[in-house]
């Protein structure tokens, strides 16, 4: 593929992140393989946040003067542009959190707090994140639910015939899933499973943490009830996230965090909530964080999420091809074509935090570790996994200095 048939114009997509031009150490250019923990920022969220604090900063919803009337609107913009991102119906659909992990808690404290009754069954996969089992865990704790697993195959991909016995055995009331794994970087057929839950009465969260910033998502498409995700994941800030939720169901769920802006009317002891969304946004929000979460999807936009799918395709294909000639590493995940640009792996017993270490010095930023997914480590037997990941602004050369530095790692260790 020549740069002209590129999907991305990746040198062009370089230059507007500030952070990619410095160097990590003296004379070693900065590597970043750990978006899927956090991307970079590009200029223009960076410098809309900081216009915000500089000429409109004031809370929102509240005074009636010109500062508060321009920041009302710069956070409602926002949610517009990120419900018409995911294809949600109306900006009303679009609740701001703090990030997937509160989307999804939002969801078990109020909607299945409400609405799961002792015996009910949860149905989850062995691929979550922890934000998508614990929240379930402690409920299941406090109102006796039972939670079952869609098991993951040996090759790395849910085992969709065992998910339709699943639910013909336990009629779940909820299958909250992952859309892409973290560490598998396994994309999970995502509308065939909510339309089987749906087939049995089964509310469905997907969690997009992974999905939203990488391939086109569409929510009307999908027939989510309920989709997770962050902004700090795709090139917005830390300290904001989105739960989307179908209109009638946040209609009927009772609020989440009590205080200010929740609340149409309060009495001293009772009050009446107000509407959705704001019926779940309690307390003063995070709104320069909103108004960057806005221009960062509006960069998504601009690159086109299917080209940025077909970017991450292309990168993680050779990255996959790269990996796999390196003697004694290991690449945990299904095929290529199954796979989000997700590289964890082992390498002939040698520790992750030695790898990333070594790879640091280099300049190369990967996560190590477990990734936040206990389980899914146990399930194939490996405490820890070292992570290479990619995103819009990574390039062929970069996954070559990975496999040469990775090279030097094994004369090290090997
Ligand atoms: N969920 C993030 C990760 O996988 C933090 O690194």
């Amino acid at each position: 593929m020549t740069a002209s048939t590129l999907p991305l114009d990746v040198a062009h997509i370089r230059a507007d992140f500030p952070i990619l031009q410095r160097e990590v150490h003296p004379g070693v250019p900065l590597v970043y393989l750990d978006s899927t923990a956090t991307s970079q920022k590009p200029r223009q969220v960076i410098e809309v946040m900081d216009v915000f604090y500089r000429r409109a900063n004031a809370n929102i919803h509240r005074g009636i003067h010109a500062l508060a009337e321009e920041a009302t609107a710069a956070y409602e913009d926002a949610r517009a542009k990120i419900a018409r991102f995911i294809g949600a119906a109306s900006p009303r659909e679009i609740v701001y959190t703090r990030n997937t992990t509160e989307s999804i808690n939002l969801v078990a404290y109020t909607w299945a707090r409400r609405n799961l009754q002792e015996g009910d069954v949860i149905l989850l996969t062995e691929m979550e994140h922890h934000s998508n089992l614990i929240p379930w865990q402690i409920l299941a704790a406090e109102k006796g639910l039972r939670l079952e697993f869609i098991p993951v195959t040996e090759e790395a991909l849910l085992d969709l015939e065992a998910y339709h016995r699943l639910l013909e055995r336990h009629r779940p009331k909820l299958v909250s899933f992952t859309h892409m794994s973290n560490v598998l970087g396994t994309i999970n057929p995502a509308k065939e499973i909510i339309a089987a839950a749906h087939a049995v009465g089964a509310v469905t969260l997907v969690d997009g943490a992974q999905s939203v910033p990488h391939l086109p998502v569409d929510v009307g498409e999908l027939q989510a009830d309920f989709l997770a995700f962050s902004a700090h994941k795709m090139c917005g800030p830390t300290g904001v996230g989105a739960l989307y939720g179908r209109m009638e169901l946040l209609e009927a769920m009772p609020p989440f965090l009590g205080g200010g802006e929740m609340i149409k009317k309060v009495e001293l002891r009772s009050f009446r909530t107000n509407e959705v969304p704001h019926k779940f946004e309690a307390g003063t929000p995070a709104i320069a964080e909103a108004v960057g979460f806005g221009v960062a999807v509006d960069y998504l936009a601009s690159l086109g999420m299917e080209a940025v799918a077909a970017h991450e395709r292309e990168i993680i294909a050779y990255a996959l091809e790269r990996l796999e000639e390196v003697p004694g590493l290991k690449v945990f995940g299904p095929s290529a074509e199954h796979k989000g640009a997700v590289a964890s792996f082992t390498f002939q017993g040698i520790h992750p935090h030695d790898i990333a270490y070594e790879l640091d010095r280099e300049g190369i930023a990967v996560r190590a570790g477990h990734h936040c997914a206990m389980p899914l480590h146990n399930k194939f037997h490996i405490p820890a996994t070292t992570r290479a990941s990619f995103y819009i602004y990574n390039t062929r050369e970069e996954v070559d200095k990975l496999v040469e530095t990775l090279y030097k790692v094994k004369e090290l260790y090997g």
